[in-house]
């Protein structure tokens, strides 16, 4: 290739540096993480698996959810299949999983796609975010991944990477626009898929929060955090106010026959559309034994030896754990049902219930595994 030579000489122009997307997709191209949503290289991406992947993966690890996207996948593995599927099935598929609105929205895009959309995803950011469940982060994320649209895609590992890079003074959350409008700077024309997950794969392995590999990592010549040997202080942040406490009771009571009371929660809300224990409401202090005032059935109950403390996003909760046992036949109250001990496991029931459960009798919970 013909080179341009400085004005007047012989000597070849230096080659340009290349951009940090170059470095970034050469370091992709050789450590990308193998993750069951990525199609393997030179095969397209399906954007189904893709939507349904980045749903999952909304304030989610990526460790958390590979199981439950491979046994949606098999399960349900086109947007038709997923639409013809009775809401309660995948509500009781995502169980475990969190944020269970996700699967109230993922059921209704997917019918929203297989019937009004002939089963094809809009292919641009914008016309995605129109869908249910899809906001700017999860819009951009498909449209960059499955259609190869320039979107930057800003979560919370490549805001740190780009806090870095730049030395951000300014406190998170202020500093968001800035940080998408140098992610946009930053993203490549060609291959801005590969650009995101490589931003994200660099965040989860190298630009960690607490001890970066500066030495490993690809745009460590380019990082102005790195040069100032405070990479780890980065992002800046607000102060964190501490989470409140709630407090509240569940009843774990067995009939005769081997039956467990439940109910179902309202659809809207925290845990919507959940199954759950009978339970007091939630409040501010621990009301001690008051709680049994909230009791579904009138009977003896017993409080179990250990309780359950669930974090939330915005409080953490410590249940109390009361059982009982009532005769078979004893009728369930008006909104509660009866379901069988051993088919609990059929049910949408949220991590938290699931604790409820094992306190109840007496087991350690266990992670839901594939
Ligand atoms: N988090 C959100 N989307 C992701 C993806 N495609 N790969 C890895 N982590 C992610």
């Amino acid at each position: 290739m013909l080179r341009e030579r400085l004005p007047g000489t012989k000597i070849p122009l230096p080659a340009p540096a290349p951009s940090a997307a170059a470095l970034l997709l050469g370091w992709y191209d050789l450590h990308a993480r193998v993750l069951p949503w990525r199609a393997r290289p030179g095969e397209p991406s399906d954007p189904y698996a893709v939507w349904l992947s980045e749903i999952m993966l909304q304030q989610t690890t990526v460790a958390a959810v590979k199981a439950y996207y491979v046994r949606f996948l098999a399960r349900w593995p086109t947007v038709q299949a997923l639409a013809d599927a009775p809401l309660e099935a995948v509500m009781q598929a995502w169980a475990g999983l969190g944020y269970y609105s996700r699967a109230r929205n993922l059921h209704a895009c997917a019918t929203f796609v297989a019937r009004q959309l002939g089963g094809q995803f809009p292919s641009t950011a914008a016309a995605l975010q129109k869908l249910p469940g899809i906001g700017p982060y999860t819009a951009a994320a498909i449209a960059a991944i499955a259609f190869g649209e320039a979107a930057s895609v800003v979560d919370a590992n490549v805001e740190r990477v780009i806090t870095r890079l730049f030395a951000i003074e300014t406190l998170l959350p202020a500093a968001k626009p800035t940080i998408q409008a140098l992610a946009q700077t930053l993203t490549p024309q060609q291959r801005p898929g590969d650009f995101a997950q490589a931003m994200m794969d660099l965040g989860a392995t190298l630009c960690t929060p607490r001890r970066p590999d500066c030495l490993l990592c690809p745009l460590g010549q380019a990082c102005a955090a790195r040069a100032r040997g405070d990479a780890s202080s980065f992002p800046r942040k607000l102060a964190k106010v501490p989470r409140p406490q709630r407090f509240g009771a569940a009843f774990f009571i067995r009939d005769g026959a081997a039956q467990v009371l439940v109910r179902t929660r309202a659809p809207r809300g925290l845990l919507g559309g959940m199954t759950e224990l009978p339970g007091s409401d939630w409040g501010d202090t621990d009301s001690g034994l008051a709680a049994l005032a909230a009791a579904p059935l009138p009977t003896q109950y017993h409080l179990a030896h250990t309780g359950v403390v669930h974090v939330f996003t915005h409080f953490a909760l410590t249940l109390k754990v009361y059982t009982s046992r009532v005769a078979a036949g004893t009728a369930a109250p008006p909104g509660h049902r009866w379901v069988a001990e051993d088919r609990l496991d059929d049910e949408a029931l949220p991590t938290l219930m699931r604790k409820a459960v094992a306190a109840a009798q007496g087991r350690k919970t266990q992670r839901r595994v594939a």
